[in-house]
């Protein structure tokens, strides 16, 4: 049985979907059987794991119709892709008079559970109902933090919506953990907004920091993860160090050392 993960944070441009993308990649080359949910209307998930806008087949007329979830394979093995495009952004309204509208990709999701070893589920910059079909969906939250100083605000509307869902829609929803995302060690100030994180979540943080690694920002023009990109920078490094964090805070035994050569 699968394990969802849904990486929220409704700041934009926190790493979101660098962090899904290539998190997903790192444990599918652990050999992890590994499935990643675009539920952000901006598709920057299925762009940057090289798949065309223009597709019929996304995410969104599952979420609206009776369709199944359409998966299609990536570059990278054990790596499957449920794609969506700017028609995403018409379901956050169509979704609000339909039945159980929180539940619907829950849902969809339940008949892949049993393919997979992990489901990643990557939201939109905002609390709508898109993010929140993901929160019901998922198991545990994992949220990337940009590491500057207004890493924090905002934090407070995304736990209260955790609990509010904690008590009614999804009481089993658990927090994965807090992922320190494009921290420069130039500055002071990314070393002290780190501290604070760490004093705040404490234990919930990953040991591994994702620096500022301009290999990370170039990989998705080209289709590919990082870890295809340029195996050897240090974002891949980085990505490839959480996706073994996480696998061991799991209590996974890595089924095969996440090779840093693609
Ligand atoms: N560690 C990093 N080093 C350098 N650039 C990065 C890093 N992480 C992300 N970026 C770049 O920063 C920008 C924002 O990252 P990303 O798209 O992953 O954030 P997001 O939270 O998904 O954004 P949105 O809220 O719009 O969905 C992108 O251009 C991405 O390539
Ligand atoms: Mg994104």
């Amino acid at each position: 049985m699968s394990k969802i993960i849904a990486v929220s944070n409704q700041k934009g441009g926190v790493g979101k979907t660098t962090t899904t993308i290539n998190l997903a990649a790192s444990l599918a080359m652990a050999d992890q059987r590994v499935l990643v949910i675009d539920m952000d209307p901006q598709g920057n998930l299925t762009s940057g794991l090289g798949q065309k806008a223009g597709s019929e087949h996304t995410v969104y007329e599952a979420l609206v119709g009776a369709a199944e979830l359409p998966v299609l394979q990536t570059a990278v093995d054990h790596l499957h892709l449920v794609p969506a495009d700017r028609h995403l952004a018409g379901a956050e309204v169509e979704l609000v008079t339909m039945d159980a509208r929180e539940q619907r990709l829950k849902r969809l999701i339940t008949p892949l559970r049993d393919r997979y070893d992990f489901i990643l589920i990557d939201t939109p910059p905002s609390l709508g109902l898109l993010t929140l079909n993901a929160l019901v969906a998922a198991d545990t939250v994992l949220i990337p933090l940009h590491c500057e100083y207004f890493a924090l605000e905002g934090l407070a509307d995304l736990m209260a919506t955790l609990s509010r869902i904690g008590q009614d829609l999804n009481p089993t929803l658990d927090v994965e953990g807090v992922v320190l995302t494009m921290y420069g060690d130039r500055t002071n100030l990314g070393a002290q907004v780190a501290r604070e994180i760490r004093e705040f979540f404490e234990s919930k943080v990953f040991d591994t920091v994702i620096p500022r690694n301009v290999r990370l920002a170039e990989a998705p023009s080209h289709g590919l993860p990082v870890l295809l990109y340029d195996p050897r920078s240090r974002g891949a490094e980085a990505y490839v160090s959480l996706a073994h964090e996480l696998l061991t805070r799991n209590g996974a035994v890595p089924r095969r050392a996440a090779a840093t050569k693609a």
